[in-house]
């Protein structure tokens, strides 16, 4: 159905980045993929289309067992050694490349989600929602361009990120993993990752970027991972599905399908949205992977399939291109059996040799694209010096990512402070503060990534006339109640780091956004010995609600990796004055869920009158954006430039101008989001959405006037009644947009 005003997808999207953002246009295939398909066999071709595990392929068989199977691709790392994958990585890649018929690279892919969380001595970032708080693409850029560094001299070529699931419900156990709650931060920091690890080098993009999970993955109705969820067309277009576009529009060439379903289809299942969708609406033109062994999960967990060859005939129909299937030898769901029955699936018919063909047409230009056919091998001569990499930028992220979410006057620690216990289960745990996806799925274990701990980065910092004291406590244990509190008594404040181990995917899912009992008794203990107790929240969520009662002061410090020692220490004694703004919406409990600043109104029972039911309050904790300074920021004369768009330019960039001025007695950053809404119209609209953002560093007293790029896009929706399917359309009529309490109006006619 055509709307008037209605913008297709693909441009509509396209227009949350700027200009410069925008990746050159990708060339057709070139000669040399259009021949390697010509020569192919079927056999070599489903091989292409295979993705195995590094493991499967001993070195000492690897000729016979990469002949057998012909994979496309390999993934996981053999080793968290980075000598030992490099070499690893090498031999295979001589015997793929030497020893199979057409010699056609692997492309190695391997999940380095932040940082090249896979190898020893590795610098770990914050993860993504730590990132998110820093509302800094260039800093995301840069990181991904160190990751992309050590993924390449080790020989690994392709990234399982970044993540463009946006962040909405903190029950699932993959919040930290994305940016935010907003498609538009989101779509900012997407694109940045994918800008990082597909820096040219040669020529060539050094590593390739997944963005992942197509999509609607984030919002399982029921907060589990990998459960149904819902989402009507609306919300899909307008708020989904930008932070996918944005990374494709800077270049990503690879998509990962959401292992779960959307509206009673599983993902891997639906040709409208790998196809008709994905291809044709938002004009991707590169290769979709599946996530792992979710064609047999068609089967065993959705109840959709019947059987693993159906299975396999609905995945590749719909437009999967590789089949990620590292054996787990569940039922035959082997690289083995798939590729006997893709075979036989197109001998029957049922996939036709079109649908082959443009799968390894997209995956050899990929591979072609990172310069694989050039150069697949690791360059082990430089692994030592670029696996250290980055340091440094792990303690400015990290620094940069630290909000402060309350402060009675304790914050900053003067110099007089005469001592200073440091308490908590993520006090001294390396485990904690990098959260999963650390040198293992689960996060760290034996191998412990180079990290300093938050005791450590107090210690450091503090005076030296100051006394730091540790007494350590568990995650769900708090069994020496009498040792913490003599030692709170005797100190003049007491650091409690509290939050949650380490997990990842379906095992972090949780009912209850409340701190274990333990550290709650813990954060009791501690304040009721009168000293102030300052909490420092390190957890991959929202997690924390009536603790802060209790606290002086509290910071929320995410999953802040190599550098939270650094990065808390700085924050506490002042030296940092925080800057972080969360990318999410912080609610009281799982109670208030889904609670969201782009929620539609209303959010509660009656909510203009007075007889509103204390029971539906939907007040979070702190909002969307919130994040306090150690000094004070106003906002005056801001001006939007146009002020009136034309319907048909709705794509192209505004400007918001806005002077800010530090009023406090302290140098600081803010960052200056800016919120657009529209107070009525032909549907709802969300509440408010960011239309814009920057950062600014004033000193005290300083005024600086900021031009802003902004976007009406995200106020773009798709009109009609329950059930529309149109395309996007900003609709003409008023808008507001805000830069904290000054708002001005634009029209769109
Ligand atoms: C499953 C996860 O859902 C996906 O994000 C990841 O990239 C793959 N496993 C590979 O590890």
């Amino acid at each position: 159905m055509e709307t008037s005003g209605g913008i297709a997808l693909a441009a509509a999207l396209a227009g949350y980045l700027s200009e410069s953002a925008v990746a050159t246009a990708r060339p057709t295939p070139s000669d040399r993929v259009t021949r390697f398909v010509d020569e192919m066999t079927l056999e070599e071709k489903v091989g292409q289309m295979t993705q195995m595990a590094a493991y499967e392929v001993p070195t000492e068989r690897a000729a016979e067992v990469l002949r057998k199977y012909k994979p496309g691709s390999l993934m996981y790392l053999t080793s968290k050694n980075p000598n030992e994958v490099a070499r690893t990585s090498n031999e295979l890649q001589k015997a793929m490349v030497e020893e199979t018929r057409l010699g056609v690279p692997f492309v190695y892919g391997i999940d380095s989600v932040h940082g090249n969380n896979n190898l020893e001595g590795a610098t770990i970032f914050p993860h993504n929602h730590g990132v998110g708080a820093t509302w800094n693409p260039d800093a995301a850029t840069e990181m991904a361009s160190i990751t992309s560094r050590t993924m390449r001299v080790t020989g690994t070529h392709w990234n399982f990120s970044p993540v463009a699931d946006l962040q909405r419900d903190p029950r699932w156990g993959r919040f930290y993993e994305g940016f935010s709650e907003d498609p538009f931060l989101a779509s900012q920091l997407v694109a940045a990752k994918v800008r990082g690890y597909e820096e040219k080098t040669n020529g060539y993009k050094r590593t390739g970027a997944t963005v992942k999970h197509f999509a609607g993955y984030s919002e399982p109705a029921n907060g589990n991972d990998r459960t149904a969820a819902l989402l009507p067309y609306r919300t899909f277009a307008s708020t989904i599905l930008p932070p996918f576009s944005a990374g494709f529009t800077a270049g990503a060439e690879t998509a990962m399908v959401n292992s779960g379903s959307l509206n009673g289809v599983p993902a891997h299942a639906s040709k409208e949205l790998l196809t008709d969708i994905l291809r044709d609406r938002l004009g991707f033109d590169g290769m979709v992977v599946s996530d792992w062994h979710d064609f047999y999960r068609m089967i065993k967990v959705h109840g959709y399939a019947e059987n693993l060859k159906e299975a396999t005939r609905l995945g590749i129909n719909a437009g999967v291109d590789m089949y990620m299937v590292p054996a787990a030898g569940i039922e035959g769901d082997t690289a083995e059996g798939y590729q006997r029955r893709l075979i036989e699936l197109v001998d029957e018919g049922s996939v036709t040799t079109e649908r082959i063909d443009e799968a390894v047409t997209n995956i050899l230009a990929f591979k072609e694209h990172v310069g694989l056919f050039e150069d697949p091998y690791a360059a082990p001569s430089e692994v030592d010096e670029v696996v250290s990499e980055g340091r440094e930028l792990a303690r400015e992220v990290a620094t940069e990512s630290m909000t402060l979410l309350t402060n009675d006057g304790t914050l900053p620690l003067g110099s007089d402070v005469g001592s200073i216990l440091v308490t908590g289960p993520s006090a001294d745990s390396v485990a904690n503060q990098m959260g999963g996806w650390t040198l293992g799925w689960q996060g760290v274990g034996d191998t412990k990534p180079p990290a300093v701990t938050v005791l450590e980065g107090i210690s450091d910092a503090a005076p030296a006339s100051t006394t730091v004291t540790h007494v350590p406590t568990g995650l769900r244990e708090f069994t020496n109640e009498e040792e913490v509190r003599t030692a709170a008594e005797s100190a003049d404040v007491v650091v409690a780091v509290l939050g949650e181990g380490p997990y990842a995917e379906e095992k972090g899912d949780t009912d209850t956004l409340e701190l274990p009992t333990a550290q709650r008794r813990l954060v009791e203990t501690a304040a009721n010995t009168g000293t102030p107790t300052v909490g420092v929240l390190v957890a991959g969520r929202p997690r924390g609600t009536t603790v802060f009662d209790h606290l002086s002061a509290s910071v929320m410090a995410y999953l802040p990796g190599t550098a939270a020692g650094p990065a808390v220490a700085a924050t506490l004694f002042g030296d940092n004055n925080p800057s972080g703004r969360l990318p999410f919406t912080w609610p009281t409990g799982t109670g208030q869920l889904l609670n969201l600043h782009n929620n539609y109104p209303p959010d509660q029972f009656n909510e203009a009158g007075d007889n509103r039911p204390p029971e539906s309050d939907q007040t979070p904790l702190f909002p969307f954006g919130h994040g306090l300074s150690y000094t004070d920021f106003e906002y005056a004369d801001m001006r939007i430039s146009p002020k009136k768009l034309p319907q048909r330019a709705a794509t192209d960039e505004l400007t918001v101008s806005v002077s800010v001025r530090n009023t406090g007695d302290r140098a600081g950053e803010t960052v200056i989001p800016v919120y657009g809404g529209r107070d009525h119209g032909q549907v709802l609209y969300p509440r408010k959405v960011v239309v814009g953002f920057d950062r600014v560093a004033l000193e005290p007293g300083e005024t600086e006037r900021v031009d802003i790029r902004a976007s009406i896009l995200p106020l773009a929706t798709v009109l009609g009644d329950v059930f529309a399917r149109g395309e996007l359309v900003v609709d003409t009529g008023e808008y507001w947009f805000a830069v904290g309490e000054v708002t001005e109006s634009l029209s769109v006619v």
